[in-house]
């Protein structure tokens, strides 16, 4: 195989090729004086089986443009099977038209990874797992569960409950609940805007129990430090928080430092911002 590395998350495609033993293939990933991506392969991967290591993560749309960019150089220079691995798929909460006059993003980035050379796609808990039927290709659609769970459970956690922010999670929430043989509540969030959200009530008990708040991904920590708040204000014990994709923009940072939680463990399909939240922890899924 070869292993190819955008520029998006180069500490990530480092790890993966270190659990591999496969180094990264030599190539100019650059960008030319007015922003425009500059790709130049320097070696010859005809026929070879390669892996774009590129997750599309901020900012997103430059990490798409090189990601499709590298597909159509492999492509070009006739690889025998493409494979784009993306720990995180930017544009996927865009996945239908939820008011009128909208685009569904997540399909025009999958037809385009198709169009550009894509024959497979390896992602991590995209927002929504359905995406996976955007495709004709096959989609290897993994989860951060085991790597974060392992963590969860290496806490010692008493009795948890496991939360999800909002109802969308719970298909997700139930999976850590079952690992856990843990019980399950839902904050029923409704979205205001991008940025705010409001809660309406919690369905299930928190009361002097410790809970594991659960989700895909951390954007403006809006959902997730409201969640917390809620959650603490009917008496919940200790929270921790399990997300796979620190996206963490505009305040999140602040409001996870606000939050009455006593940790956040992330996974590093993002690299993470500095400053980082105090009470983070980053679980690597590069094995
Ligand atoms: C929502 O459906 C997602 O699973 C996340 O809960 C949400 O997108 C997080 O966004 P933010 O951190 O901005 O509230």
């Amino acid at each position: 195989i070869t292993l190819i590395a955008g520029t998006a998350h180069p500490a990530l495609a480092k790890a993966i090729s270190a659990e591999l033993g496969q180094p990264l293939a030599e190539a100019r990933v650059a960008r030319f004086s007015d922003g425009e991506v500059d790709i130049k392969l320097d070696e010859d991967i005809r026929g070879r089986d390669v892996f774009v290591l590129q997750p599309t993560c901020p900012p997103v749309n430059e990490a798409w443009i090189e990601l499709l960019l590298l597909l159509d150089t492999l492509r070009r220079a006739s690889a025998g099977r493409i494979t784009a691995v993306m720990p995180y798929y930017g544009y996927a909460r865009k996945d239908r038209k939820d008011e009128g006059r909208v685009p569904i993003s997540a399909k025009v980035v999958a037809n385009t990874l198709v169009t550009s050379g894509a024959d497979r796609v390896v992602t991590l808990d995209m927002h929504a797992a359905q995406i996976q039927g955007f495709f004709d290709i096959p989609v290897d659609h993994l989860y951060a569960r085991p790597v974060l769970l392992d963590e969860v459970i290496a806490m010692g956690i008493e009795d948890p409950v496991v939360v999800t922010p909002d109802v969308g999670g719970t298909k997700m929430a139930r999976a850590y609940a079952k690992r856990l043989n843990a019980d399950l509540a839902i904050v029923d969030k409704r979205r205001i805007s991008g940025t705010e959200t409001t809660i309406e009530h919690v369905i299930g008990d928190v009361r002097g129990r410790n809970c594991v708040i659960v989700d895909d991904l951390i954007s403006t920590g809006g959902s997730i430090t409201q969640a917390a708040s809620t959650l603490k204000a009917q008496g919940a014990k200790a929270i921790v928080i399990a997300v796979s994709h620190a996206v963490f923009c505009g305040p999140a940072v602040e409001r996870l430092d606000a939050a009455p939680v006593d940790a956040i463990l992330v996974t590093d399909s993002i690299p993470p911002k500095q400053p980082s939240p105090k009470k983070l922890k980053v679980c690597s899924v590069a094995p």
